[in-house]
């Protein structure tokens, strides 16, 4: 007999929760995805079978058992304490709401084990204000994905003061088994260090095309064509060291311009008002903001990650060992 597979467990069936259900079930894992309502559960399912099987088709579904063999690992429930019974690790993707989430997470405190782990999804809610006062803050942690974790693997794995590091390096672990690229933050930050990147990058461009010195979709150019091709590849640091002689030669050479344009940033935008609605004219020229057009510039994009995860695969495992 084939011996059984850990299992996991999904809080919550949404966006987030369907798509971490596949990643796990991608890496072997059987996976108890719950929700509150039974509606809310077959449709998620009905959803992954859907998804899973046109991912099989066009070559693009992860890991080595075929698209039925990890169906047959996932299974809805509606009841908590069932849908817990022997997971290593319960992954919470409720919405992101403090009070809600510290309503489930004390549920969870009164029937969980002493070893599971027990992690949050949340996008932007400190672990501090999340898990203080539970019995098992100390199995407690937040595991952020990047929306969609089956295309974009990073995560970002963010403690509790109180969080045993056992439960860091084993959350870092699994991770790194279903295919994903965790990270850590040595201690938990307002926006973890992805919100804080993108909002940094963000602001700047709001106030470059609020100052009209360059369209919204020049804009977004600058990035899918120029910083986003690079940063696909090496990071904003890398980038310094190999732009130069190195780090060092690198900070001789563009520290004072650095700092001289560093200093021509303007305050914090207000995100509203008349270049709230300039920006949103200029997308939805592209992408009208209703269901259906979002909807399949989203699908859009998905594919577009898809192929670039599975390319940025090949290059890894490949090495580029002529180099
Ligand atoms: N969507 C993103 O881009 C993104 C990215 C990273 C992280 N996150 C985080 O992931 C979490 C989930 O986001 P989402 O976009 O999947 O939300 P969503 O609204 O799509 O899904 C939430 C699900 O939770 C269920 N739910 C509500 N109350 C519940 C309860 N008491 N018990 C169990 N399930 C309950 C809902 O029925 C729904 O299926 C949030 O914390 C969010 O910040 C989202």
């Amino acid at each position: 007999m084939e011996p059984l597979q850990p299992r996991v467990a999904i809080v919550g069936s949404g966006i987030i929760g369907c798509s971490w259900a596949m990643v796990f079930a991608s890496g072997g894992f059987q996976v108890k995805l719950y929700d509150i309502v039974q509606e809310q559960v077959t449709k998620a399912l009905e959803k992954i079978s859907k998804q899973m099987k046109e991912l099989e088709k066009t070559g693009m579904l992860k890991g080595s058992l075929k698209a039925d063999q990890q169906l047959s690992l996932i299974t809805g429930c509606t009841d908590l304490k069932e849908a817990i019974e022997g997971a290593i690790h319960i992954q919470e993707c409720t919405p992101e709401d403090l009070e809600l989430k510290k309503k489930i997470f004390g549920q969870l405190d009164l029937i969980v084990s002493n070893d599971v782990v027990l992690s949050s999804s949340t996008s932007c809610l400190l672990p501090s204000k999340l898990f203080t006062g539970l019995k098992h803050v100390n199995q407690c942690i937040v595991a952020h994905p990047v929306n969609p974790p089956y295309y974009v693997p990073l995560v970002e794995l963010v403690p509790h003061p109180e969080t045993d590091p056992c439960i860091l390096e084993k959350t870092y672990a699994l991770m790194k088994k279903i295919g994903q690229s965790p990270v850590k933050l040595i201690k938990e930050v307002d926006g973890f260090a992805l919100n804080r990147l993108q909002y940094a990058v963000i602001s700047e461009a709001w106030r470059l095309v609020g100052e009209g010195l360059i369209s919204a979709t020049d804009l977004d150019l600058v990035m899918t064509d120029g910083l986003g091709m690079r940063y696909a590849c090496i990071g904003p640091l890398e980038t310094m060291h190999l732009n130069a002689e190195g780090m060092l030669n690198y900070c001789d050479r563009y520290r004072e311009g650095m700092i001289r344009v560093l200093k021509s940033f303007g305050p914090i935008p207000d995100f509203s008002g008349e270049i709230e609605q300039k920006i949103n004219q200029a997308m939805c020229k592209e992408t009208p903001a209703d269901p259906e057009h979002l909807n399949a510039r989203r699908r859009w994009r998905d594919e577009y990650l898809g192929r670039l995860a599975k390319l940025k695969k090949e290059i890894k495992s490949d090495g580029m060992n002529h180099l």
